[in-house]
């Protein structure tokens, strides 16, 4: 597989170039100004998305140097070899094919001809615990003694599903309600359980590897809560996600659906651990969802580079991250019921892109995933959007919002939409003003994401959109981007310092970590 890191290109040299020579004071106004076309040239459909890029810094030289630079550094190749199941995931020896998990099924005869013919055998378990959680989805729907659906689980096996529970709101079964405990802290928990009856509820347990010792230790303490409340019935009451499901076995749990170790956890909301979005969407809805990320894989895997909006977007990524020195990117849902997105995306880009060393375990020297953040607008406009106007950095802002809304206010989604608008519009045309506090510098980018609705398949499409680009961007840099060795030395320090919590032994610990745990150990008032 061709492989070059994208700082040994040709073309990031002649980027660099080209940024030094004129790039770097790239103005939008004018580009708007002189080019009639400009909307047209730099935004474009994909499935499900419309994506507006015409306020982004770029312009075609740039444009053109970065498809050259995705040429060079192989992205397609790299793309095609995650597509052929090729273990891309080089620290874990492990394919990377979530992809796969909405790949509609195939009949024999089209798996001879198909180009993923060497995973039929792993497709055709996919359908077949597909069918099984969505029937099964289908009687907890049906099963009106179940009120309280509770997911437990935390990262990829609970930023996915609720965010997509939310999300869908408007397709989201009345009946019941749903709940995601993901935190150790008890607060949570206790908060959850307090409106809960056993007899009432379903705790899915969702943990890929059923070790995390949050959602082991929420899973002890709910089903302590469930046997100390007189439930007895745990086949009906508990059902474990997992690719793990000896251990699921093992913690007494019969009812469980697995998935393979060829999915990442923040790319899991396909497999069982969609389970939640299932039994809230229904069969029929969480199939569309898979349709929607189908077609936007189908996009991906087709569209040639120069109209492919995963590619664009990672190579845009790239080209404010390591060209520009933009250290963050704000995302902007115009849409409520999107507000865990900032969230998901998080986990998705940060834990993926967020490495310092290249596929090989070379120390890169240059930049790699910026911070992601951001709130549902308009709410961001009272809070932080005074920085992204006039404040020092400059941060690209991605919007998202949805044409048509799921609620019957009138006014209120234009006012939502016209605030979209003219918050990007702002943010590029600015406003001159000598008196200083009044002036807005303006010529700041953004991206803008517009689906027609938000439904199972247009959010399925978006999902599936954001999971390519970070594919694309971190092939430019060179990194596994499906590994997190990064969360492993907090684990195991917080391990020995819950035993020193007990023992109160603060021997070998810098002054810092033993002062805390002085504190920690000091006795507080019994109200407390
Ligand atoms: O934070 C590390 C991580 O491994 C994530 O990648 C994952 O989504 C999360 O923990 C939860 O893991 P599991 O599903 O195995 O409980």
């Amino acid at each position: 597989m061709t492989r070059m890191r994208c700082d040994r290109t040709p073309a990031w040299r002649e980027l660099q170039a080209l940024f030094k020579s004129k790039a770097s004071t790239f103005d939008l106004r004018n580009a708007f100004a002189t080019d009639a076309n400009r909307f047209e040239t730099f935004s474009q459909s994909a499935p499900h998305v419309f994506a507006d890029l015409s306020k982004n810094l770029i312009d075609s030289s740039v444009q053109q140097l970065l498809f050259d630079l995705a040429r060079q550094a192989g992205v397609t190749e790299q793309r095609d070899a995650m597509l052929a199941g090729v273990a891309v995931n080089s620290t874990e020896q492990r394919a990377v094919m979530h992809w796969l998990l909405r790949n509609p099924a195939l009949s024999i005869a089209d798996s001879e001809q198909s180009a993923i013919k060497n995973v039929a055998n792993e497709l055709a378990q996919v359908h077949a615990t597909l069918d099984a959680m969505l029937a099964y989805a289908q009687t907890v729907r049906e099963d009106a003694g179940i009120t309280d659906v509770v997911n437990i689980g935390i990262g990829g096996s609970d930023l996915g599903p609720q965010m997509a529970v939310l999300a869908l709101d408007g397709y989201v079964l009345a009946e019941k309600r749903f709940h995601f405990v993901s935190n150790v802290d008890g607060h949570e928990l206790a908060a959850t359980l307090k409106r809960l009856k056993p007899e009432n509820t379903l705790f899915l347990i969702a943990s890929k590897t059923f070790t995390t010792i949050e959602t082991m230790t929420n899973a002890q303490s709910a089903k302590a809560w469930f046997e100390a409340k007189g439930g007895t019935d745990i086949a009906r009451h508990f059902c474990a996600l997992t690719t793990n499901v000896q251990a699921a076995h093992a913690f007494g749990i019969s009812t469980t659906f697995g998935f393979w170790d060829w999915v990442g956890g923040r790319y899991s909301v396909w497999s069982a651990i969609g389970l939640p979005v299932a039994i809230a969407i229904g069969p029929q809805g969480f199939r569309e969802f898979l349709a929607g990320a189908h077609a936007m894989d189908e996009h991906f895997s087709r569209a040639p580079i120069e109209r492919n909006l995963p590619m664009r977007l990672g190579l845009l990524d790239v080209w404010y991250r390591n060209f520009h020195g933009f250290t963050s990117r704000s995302i902007a849902p115009y849409h409520s019921a999107l507000r865990r997105w900032p969230a998901y995306l998080q986990q998705l880009e940060m834990e993926s892109n967020g490495k310092r060393v290249d596929a090989t375990g070379e120390a890169l020297p240059y930049a790699t995933a910026p911070v992601l953040w951001g709130e549902p607008g308009t709410n961001g406009q009272h809070a932080y959007f005074q920085m992204l106007h006039q404040g020092t950095d400059v941060v690209p802002v991605e919007f998202v919002a949805v044409k048509a809304p799921q609620h019957n206010l009138p006014g209120h989604h234009t006012l939502l939409l016209a605030n979209a608008v003219a918050q990007a519009q702002a943010l590029m045309v600015g406003k001159v003003d000598s008196g200083g506090h009044r002036h807005f510098p303006g010529n700041r980018p953004s991206t803008f994401l517009l689906l027609d609705e938000l439904s199972p398949a247009s959010l399925g499409a978006l999902i599936a959109l954001q999971e390519h680009r970070v594919f694309v961007s971190g092939a430019l840099w060179g990194i596994n981007s499906f590994d997190q060795w990064g969360v492993e030395l907090g684990k195991v320090l917080a391990q020995d310092v819950e035993a020193r919590l007990g023992s109160g032994d603060t021997t070998g610990l810098d002054g810092s970590t033993a002062g805390l745990l002085c504190r920690l150990k000091t006795p507080w008032p019994a109200s407390l």
